[in-house]
């Protein structure tokens, strides 16, 4: 049995084990949602729609996101807290979800999966090596559900082309070219402004948004990269908003174990209406190209007809939700488990340090085993 097999079984066995004492008892799963700002209010509402789970705790330093969250979960009448240590010492929750700033991910979950919770924490599960670092130590090998919030890795349409890919349907794969372009800096007067404009807490954007886009990349590669180089920096929104310490734009390459190079732009100044804007991922092979996200069109090479590689089709809003439950419940696969959540956030670190060092770094360099 592999390294993963492995600690699929360990996980699945102490899932059906909750399982039959979750049937015995009748209960639901006693879940609590730390962080009730944007993200948390938008997948609490998905939790509200689980059979088997019930909000029991709901946490938040903002007293206005916290009457809107306990508004919202009124039908389960959660207590409310604004001190997430007191969730973790609650032994009438099971389940923490975590969707406060990134920089509190590693240290909050870390307290709940030694609690013996279930952790749901949102992406990036860190934003230092030495936070991904200590949270890997304690997921591994700790007989919880951990699923980090990497939610594309969900998405069916995507896992269809991803699988099709790697059968074997483009050929070896070559190159893949990828951005993640806005038109405008994040809104600085939003509710997240009091923390991301500051790389403390974000991060800044490749870390805390890019994640998704090299996380894609990553899964349809089959690897993370060994290495990576590149360069960034401010151009447009410089000293704003005033003490803003992340950059605005970023162009990198990673290396992959087979050589395969990964060319990846990240900017918040492409207008819109321009071509090549928002987000994509190229994946270029031997026998032909797929234009992963979102068309899925394949472009056989050097020409011929293109055709869809896994058609569009009604994806369930808050199916990443539903897996974690699924994980808990019935021992299902772990879609986004600590080894993906890590090697997405490596991933980003990894191409931060690049440019902050302004020289190659290599995966090594980072000092975490995933
Ligand atoms: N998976 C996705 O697609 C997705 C989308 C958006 C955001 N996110 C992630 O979700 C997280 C939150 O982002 P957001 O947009 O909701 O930000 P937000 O600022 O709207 O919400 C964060 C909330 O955390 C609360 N908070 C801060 N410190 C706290 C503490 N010590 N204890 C309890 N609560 C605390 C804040 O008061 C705020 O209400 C980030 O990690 C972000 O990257 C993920």
């Amino acid at each position: 049995m592999d390294y993963f097999n492995r600690r699929h079984f360990l996980f699945a066995s102490a899932a059906a084990a909750q399982a039959a004492l979750a049937q015995q008892t009748g209960d639901r799963i006693r879940t609590a949602m730390i962080g009730t700002g944007n993200r948390g209010s938008y997948v609490l509402r998905g939790i509200l729609e689980e059979p088997n789970a019930r909000v029991v705790a709901l946490c938040d330093i903002k007293p206005d996101r916290l009457d809107a969250a306990a508004s919202s979960a009124a039908k389960d009448n959660p207590k409310t807290y604004t001190d997430w240590r007191r969730v973790i010492d609650n032994k009438e929750v099971d389940a923490v979800f975590i969707a406060t700033p990134p920089h509190l991910h590693s240290e909050m979950a870390i307290a709940a999966l030694k609690a013996g919770k279930h952790v749901y924490c949102e992406k990036p599960i860190g934003v230092t090596a030495g936070q991904v670092k200590e949270l890997v130590q304690a997921a591994k090998g700790i007989n919880r559900v951990f699923v980090a919030g990497q939610q594309l890795r969900s998405h069916q349409q995507l896992k269809e082309g991803v699988s099709k890919i790697h059968q074997g349907e483009i050929g070896e794969l070559l190159m893949v070219k990828a951005q993640r372009h806005a038109t405008a800096d994040l809104n600085h007067e939003g509710s997240s402004a009091d923390w991301y404009f500051d790389v403390t807490k974000s991060g800044g954007y490749l870390i805390e948004q890019s994640v998704h886009n090299l996380d894609v990349c990553n899964w349809v590669i089959g690897a993370h990269p060994t290495r990576a180089t590149g360069f960034g920096g401010v151009q447009l929104y410089k000293n704003d908003p005033p003490g803003r310490t992340i950059m605005d734009n970023a162009s990198l390459t990673f290396e992959y174990p087979s050589g395969l190079k990964l060319s990846f732009t990240q900017n918040v100044f492409h207008p819109a209406g321009m071509p090549c804007g928002g987000q994509y991922v190229h994946v270029f092979g031997s026998k032909a190209s797929v234009d992963l996200l979102y068309a899925m069109n394949e472009y056989p090479l050097p020409k011929g007809e293109v055709k869809v590689i896994a058609e569009p089709r009604q994806e369930p809003r808050h199916a990443h939700t539903t897996a974690f439950y699924d994980c808990i419940i019935n021992g299902a696969p772990n879609p986004a488990d600590i080894t993906v959540g890590a090697t997405a956030a490596l991933t980003s670190i990894l191409g931060h340090e690049a440019m902050v060092r302004e020289r190659i770094v290599s995966w090594n360099e980072l000092g975490v085993e995933v």
